[in-house]
């Protein structure tokens, strides 16, 4: 299975701060965004990537995160030329989907709690959903009795039920010729939505709830972006565990050795990184469950 990590888009809601950088690469406490959903997909086993930048970000994407090699994975770049809609994706990636199943991250999704590793090669669309406060502001879910889904809408004025789609999907190859299919919404963009509803019309969309007591936040506004920091914070503070660190999921799953986290580690030591990395290796007895 391969994934998908989209981190393009104008960032508009987080001006003037993301005028000169992507919001992709801002602190969400102590890493770069991208780190959390780059760590969720790696989480989920997933260790062949596709990143969609736009064209003026792409070296830095580049420059922070490589080939992948030193995670064990291989990672790919591409570059989205206008925010044309999150279901571009699929048309950008094309070529590096092939004939395989693949995953799709949301760049400025952060989840915690859940590994997702469940979901291998689905026969169709797999969503998840998550209940918020203001469901107004997401693609939103309607269940019925059975958890069969209903149906699915994008930011409706009045949701049908307070369950968001999440930003991580996972679908079957036909993914490529739904996408291109695809015509503008009345807001300019190929939904996801979209996707989503022809994998229902189809009978083949499943929608499974986030695990209880995992934590999902997007981090597209300022208040947002701090709410995800202050939540980082916190849980790393209390448990001395971190979370969206991709050299220690690249560690956990096999993907590199001790010998390469420790590599990885050194040149991270000043800023106190490199020091938890260390420990990893020379506490064995601090595991995450
Ligand atoms: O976060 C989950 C929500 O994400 C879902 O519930 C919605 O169904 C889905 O449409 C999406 O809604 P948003 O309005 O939050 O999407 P936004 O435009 O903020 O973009 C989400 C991420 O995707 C962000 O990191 C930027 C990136 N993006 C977005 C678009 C439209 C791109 O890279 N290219 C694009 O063309």
């Amino acid at each position: 299975m391969k994934g998908i990590l989209l981190a393009g888009g104008s960032g508009t809601r987080l001006y003037p701060m993301a005028r000169g950088i992507s919001k992709h690469l801002m602190p969400i406490y102590d890493k770069p965004m991208v780190y959390y959903p780059l760590a969720t997909l790696m989480g989920a086993g997933i260790n062949e990537i596709l990143i969609i930048t736009t064209a003026e970000d792409r070296a830095a994407f580049e420059r922070l995160l490589g080939d992948g090699a030193q995670f064990g994975c291989r990672f790919e770049y591409a570059v989205q030329a206008q925010p044309n809609g999150i279901a571009e994706a699929f048309v950008v990636g094309e070529e590096f989907i092939g004939d395989d199943a693949v995953a799709l991250i949301l760049g400025d999704n952060l989840f915690y709690g859940d590994d997702f590793g469940g979901v291998a090669r689905p026969d169709g669309g797999v969503v998840f959903a998550y209940p918020v406060a203001d469901a107004r502001r997401y693609g939103v879910v309607e269940f019925d009795a059975g958890q069969q889904v209903l149906g699915i809408e994008e930011k409706p004025v009045e949701p049908r039920s307070n369950f968001a789609v999440v930003g991580l999907y996972f679908y079957d190859n036909d993914v490529v010729e739904i996408a291109k299919a695809l015509t503008p919404s009345p807001r300019g963009e190929v939904e996801i939505t979209d996707v989503n509803r022809e994998y229902l019309r189809r009978g083949k969309l499943r929608a499974e709830k986030v695990a209880q007591g995992a934590v999902w936040l997007d981090t597209g506004t300022i208040e947002s972006l701090a709410d995800a920091s202050d939540f980082v914070r916190v849980l790393e503070n209390r448990t001395g565990l971190k979370v969206g660190c991709v050299e220690e999921v690249a560690w956990r799953q096999g993907f590199i050795s001790d010998d390469d986290l420790r590599l990885l580690a050194e040149p991270l030591r000043n800023s106190g990184y490199g020091e938890y990395l260390l420990a990893l290796l020379d506490r064995p007895s601090m595991v995450r469950r």
